[in-house]
């Protein structure tokens, strides 16, 4: 594929899913194939250019940061993670979000005083992306604004379910959890439709905690079909797969303690993994919440059934997060036009 043709180089921002088409994704998933390739069959893939990639990241996270970096010194790059900018940024001494974002990445007189090519931004409030694209002269992906989205998980998802599940067409996929605040619930439910025919979902929650009417506005609209169930009634038998989420309890922590309860009849358990068809999946964008192991999202059992090398081939959602590097660094690799 001729780079300059990429989608990806026209808008470099990933800001939010609605922005993307059915092609930003195929030369996504073509590129993560050739990167997967390379790396399996020669010294890998690497820039000729040095570039540097920033994390800045507001909130908590395992994945989406160290894989980030990961895939960016895989393709050559150079990291900075700014440590635990809530705390340690001049933010605190009430600098503005958008001098830190200009100090970063905003424009330079020359090359030399260059600190960032690209920053990766994960956030609590949702307006934060857009605030920094807007003073930033280098690409800002969002790596998760508060309760809005994580486009970059849903890549990772898509591709995963292209590989795992074996097709993207006629899927009939169950999400459940916290729809409303779940990030990567909403921004799964916006992508995962523009490359795939025939999808249909299943939201499964409290009433409370139910998909946003944002997300089932834009479905409606598109033409997605779509149901809202408070129970799972007989549904599981029927999906392709299940996506399962946590409970979000840093957005409101008072109020969604007090609803974890009532997400509990929700959580998945070794019978309701049985009455899943032996072909369906089982997705998690981790983190599994194990901290209260009965109000888990998960039984403890299944979480260790889905560690063991011997496990039952529904629990997937390792294999699912183990193509965050390769898709991570295909990402990087089209906005650069490498
Ligand atoms: C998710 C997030 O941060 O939204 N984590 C991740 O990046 N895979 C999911 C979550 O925290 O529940």
């Amino acid at each position: 594929m001729n780079p300059r043709c990429s989608p990806w180089e026209r808008f470099p921002n990933v800001l939010r899913n609605q922005d993307f088409f059915e092609e930003h994704l195929r030369a996504l998933f073509r590129e993560t194939d050739r990167m997967i390739q390379a790396r399996n069959q020669s010294e890998g893939y690497r820039f000729r250019q040095k570039r540097t990639l920033l994390t800045l990241f507001y909130e908590a996270s395992s994945r989406t940061e160290t894989t980030f970096l990961r895939a960016a010194q895989n393709l050559g790059m150079d990291t900075i993670a700014v440590r635990d900018p809530a705390r340690l940024s001049s933010e605190v001494k009430g600098e503005s979000f958008e001098d830190a974002i200009r100090t970063y990445g905003g424009p330079k007189k020359d090359d030399a005083y260059r600190i960032a090519d690209i920053i990766v931004l994960r956030h609590e409030e949702e307006d934060r992306p857009e605030r920094a694209a807007s003073v930033s002269a280098v690409p800002i992906i969002n790596a998760g604004n508060g309760s809005d989205q994580h486009p970059t998980q849903s890549f990772v998802d898509v591709y995963a379910i292209e590989k795992i599940v074996g097709r993207l067409d006629n899927l009939h996929v169950g999400i459940v959890g916290d729809l409303r605040h779940g990030r990567t619930c909403r921004s799964l439910a916006y992508l995962l439709p523009k490359v795939g025919t025939g999808i249909r979902f299943t939201f499964i929650s409290h009433p409370d905690l139910q998909m946003g009417r944002d997300v089932c506005d834009y479905l409606r609209q598109h033409g997605i079909r779509f149901d809202v169930h408070a129970e799972y009634g007989n549904v599981l038998p029927e999906l392709d797969l299940l996506y399962v989420t946590r409970l979000q309890k840093e957005r409101d922590p008072e109020k969604l303690r007090a609803l974890a309860p009532a997400l509990a009849p929700l959580r998945l358990t070794p019978e309701r993994l049985e009455a899943l068809r032996p072909e369906a999946r089982v997705f998690h964008p981790l983190p599994i919440d194990s901290s209260v192991p009965e109000l888990s999202e998960m039984t403890p059992e299944l979480c260790a059934q889905a560690r063991a090398r011997d496990r039952d081939p529904r629990l997937v959602w390792f294999d699912q997060c183990d193509y965050g590097v390769p898709v991570r660094m295909a990402l990087l690799s089209l906005i650069f036009g490498a």
